[in-house]
């Protein structure tokens, strides 16, 4: 995958160079470039930002650079001018507190592409004539990290990087740690431990000791399904029932939560 991120804020994404996202890029199976919006203004200042039409606080990125950064970034893949198809399978993401909140499902959707541009906005956003433009020529998704409101796109486009590269195939050491973490399956993952057996005062549960690996995973299976519906009952109504077994129906009616459609348990 390539992942190219346009910002005025470069320093910001020194983070891709360290930890798994780093490894992933030296061994080539992450490209990364970072760009400064800024490499395509014109005027002394670099101008980025102007105005809004029609009034109010607060000033709206100049759609021109982004315009240029875009054309760049599609023709060439890297920056650099180049022939291809309009698009060249590219896919450009734009974080935004009014776009589809981020998730799992969206990171494996993403995970899935061949490149991604990330546009960080500043002050009040991008022109939208940006991205109606961009859609002309490839898709376009809008993603917010959630129902509040950052500076700018970059801590944002970090968490998305972040969610997607550890999902393509090599970069966890263990890929069985993708199928039992919390929001693969619509549940949250149960609490884990390691050594010492007891720590002050706080002894690791019994069975987690026991060898019975069958016993494990029903105890795992119980606190993760328990676990989601104390802390996400939003998570458990959208769970599909038949991914449930009668085991979990009783355990969670047990405990005083309603299942929908607990009659098409397993
Ligand atoms: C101050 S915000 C602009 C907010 C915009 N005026 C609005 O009310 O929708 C500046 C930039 O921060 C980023 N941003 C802020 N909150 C975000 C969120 N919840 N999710 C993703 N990006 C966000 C976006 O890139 C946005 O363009």
């Amino acid at each position: 995958m390539r992942i190219d991120v346009v910002t005025i804020f470069p320093e910001y994404f020194g983070p891709l160079d360290l930890s798994l996202i780093g490894k992933a890029r030296a061994s080539g199976l992450l490209e990364v470039g970072v760009h400064d919006l800024r490499t395509w203004t014109h005027d002394v200042h670099r101008t980025v930002d102007d105005s809004p039409y029609g009034g109010g606080p607060g000033m709206v990125m100049r759609p021109e650079p982004w315009g240029e950064a875009l054309d760049a970034l599609v023709a060439g893949g890297r920056g650099e001018p180049a022939g291809g198809a309009p698009g060249g399978g590219v896919r450009l993401v734009v974080p935004t507190p009014a776009g589809e909140v981020f998730t799992q499902a969206m990171a494996h959707d993403l995970a899935a592409e061949q490149r991604l541009i990330f546009a960080c906005g500043r002050y009040e956003g991008i022109d939208q004539r940006v991205l109606d433009h961009a859609a002309t020529r490839m898709p376009v998704t809008e993603v917010s990290l959630g129902d509040y409101v950052l500076f700018g796109g970059e801590v944002a486009v970090l968490v998305m990087c972040e969610a997607i590269v550890r999902l393509l195939p090599g970069v966890l050491g263990n890929a069985d740690s993708l199928a039992e973490e919390s929001h693969a399956h619509g549940v949250l993952e149960s609490p884990v431990y390691t050594k010492p057996p007891e720590w002050r005062g706080h002894p690791v549960p019994e069975i987690l000791r026991s060898g019975d690996h069958g016993r494990i995973a029903r105890w795992r299976r119980d606190q993760a399904l328990l676990r989601t519906a104390r802390r996400r009952p939003d998570l458990l109504a959208a769970l599909d029932p038949g991914t449930l077994d009668k085991r979990d129906v009783a355990l969670l009616s047990g405990a005083g939560f309603q299942v929908r459609g607990a009659d098409m348990a397993k």
